[in-house]
C-alpha cells in the first residue's frame, strides 16, 4: 500500500515540483545520488574502483516529454562514454529507454540507443538497459532485440522477479545469449502481472538465478572482462543475502567460477555486504545515479525501504 502511494507520488509531477523545492530533500537523496555533475559522478567512480568495485552510471532521467529531451539526454550519454574511455575508469552505462524517447516513438529510440552502443563499442565499453514499469516491458524487449539484430554485443538488460511472465522473458533472452541483470523489480504491478507477496517474489529470483547460472555455465563462462566493463552473463542485482547467498551456493555447487558472477547493488547501499562479496572474490559493481533529474530515483528508495522514511523525515527537523 505505502509502496503503491510513494510509486504514484514518483510519477506525479505536481510532489516532484513541490518535493525538488526542498533543499533537506536534495540533502537526503544525496545519500543514493553521486552529485548532480558528471565530475561528481566520475570523482566517486574513482574511489568506488580504488575501493576494488567496477561501476555502472545511470546519468538519471525518465519519461520525458518530447523526442528533443530524448535527443539531449542521448547525446548526454556520448558525452558520458566519452569521459567513461577518457578518463580510463572500470564504469559502464546504464539507461532507462523512456528517457531516450520509447514513449514517443520506438524507432527514434532504437537509433537514439544504436549511436550509444556503438560510441561504447568504439571504446570496449558496455550498455545496460533498465527494465521500466511493465507497460514498457515488450518495447523494451523489442528494441534490445533490434539492436542484436545489427550485430550489437555490447548491451544487455534487466529481468525484474516479481513478474509472472519473466521465467518466459528469460528463456528467450538466454537462447539469445543475452547478459542479464536480475532484480526484484522497483515498480507497483497489479496483482495479475505480478507476484504480490515477497515469498514469492524471493523464490522467483531464486528460481531465474539458477537458470542464467545454467546458462552462464554452458555458454562457457565468460568472465567480468579485465577492464571491469563489460559483465559476465549472469549479474545478480540485490542487496538481500538471502538471494546473494542463494546464487552464490548455487554457482559455486554447479561450478560457475567467481569470475563470471557478479554481483550489482545500489550507490549507498549494503556497503558492508558489496565489500564483503568483493573480499570473497566476486566482481561487485555498484549502480552509481548523478544528474540533477533525482526526484522519481530516490521516491522509489523511499517506496522500498519505508525505514528511509523516517531518514528524510530526520533531515527536515535537521533543516
Ligand atoms: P529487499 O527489498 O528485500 O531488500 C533487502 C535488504 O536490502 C533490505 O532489508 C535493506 O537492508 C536493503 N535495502 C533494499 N532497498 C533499500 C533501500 N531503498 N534503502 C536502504 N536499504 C535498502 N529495479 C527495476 O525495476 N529495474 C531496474 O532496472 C533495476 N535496476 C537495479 C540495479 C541494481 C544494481 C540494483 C541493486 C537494483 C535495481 N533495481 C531495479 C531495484 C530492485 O528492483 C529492487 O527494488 C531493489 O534492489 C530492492 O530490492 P532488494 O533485492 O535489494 O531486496
Amino acid at each position: 500500500m505505502l509502496k503503491a502511494l510513494f510509486i504514484y507520488l514518483s510519477k506525479a509531477r505536481w510532489a516532484r515540483q513541490i518535493v525538488t523545492r526542498w533543499g533537506f530533500a536534495r540533502r537526503a537523496a544525496g545519500r543514493f545520488i553521486a552529485g548532480d555533475t558528471l565530475d561528481e559522478a566520475i570523482t566517486s567512480v574513482r574511489a568506488l574502483n580504488a575501493r576494488g568495485f567496477n561501476v555502472t552510471l545511470d546519468h538519471l532521467g525518465e519519461n520525458v516529454s518530447a523526442l528533443s529531451d530524448a535527443l539531449r539526454a542521448t547525446d548526454d550519454y556520448l558525452v558520458l562514454i566519452d569521459r567513461i574511455c577518457g578518463a580510463d575508469v572500470r564504469a559502464n552505462v546504464s539507461l532507462k529507454l523512456t528517457q531516450l524517447g520509447l514513449l514517443q516513438d520506438l524507432q527514434a529510440c532504437q537509433d537514439n540507443l544504436s549511436c550509444v552502443v556503438h560510441k561504447a563499442q568504439a571504446c570496449g565499453g558496455f550498455v545496460r538497459i533498465d527494465i521500466e514499469d511493465s507497460s514498457t516491458t515488450d518495447r523494451t524487449w523489442q528494441v534490445y532485440r533490434g539492436l542484436r539484430s545489427q550485430g550489437l554485443d555490447n548491451v544487455g538488460v534487466a529481468v525484474q522477479s516479481y513478474l509472472y511472465r519473466s521465467v518466459d522473458d528469460v528463456k528467450k533472452l538466454l537462447d539469445d545469449g543475452a547478459r542479464i541483470r536480475l532484480v526484484k523489480g522497483a515498480y507497483s504491478e497489479p496483482a495479475n502481472l505480478a507476484f504480490p507477496l515477497k515469498k514469492d517474489v524471493d523464490a522467483n529470483f531464486d528460481a531465474l538465478s539458477r537458470m542464467i547460472i545454467d546458462a552462464a555455465l554452458a555458454a562457457g563462462s565468460r568472465p567480468v572482462s579485465a577492464d571491469g566493463r563489460v559483465p559476465p552473463m549472469m549479474a545478480i542485482a540485490s542487496h538481500d543475502p538471502a538471494r546473494v547467498e542463494a546464487a552464490r551456493a548455487y554457482a559455486e555447487r554447479v561450478g560457475l567460477p567467481k569470475s563470471a558472477l557478479e554481483f550489482q547493488m545500489l550507490y549507498g547501499i549494503r556497503q558492508d555486504l558489496q565489500e564483503k562479496l568483493a573480499a570473497a572474490g566476486y566482481p561487485v559493481r555498484v549502480y552509481v545515479p548523478y544528474g540533477t533529474e533525482w526526484y522519481p530515483y530516490f521516491v522509489r528508495r523511499l517506496a522500498e525501504r519505508p525505514a528511509n522514511v523516517w531518514f528524510f523525515l530526520e533531515h527536515l527537523v535537521r533543516g
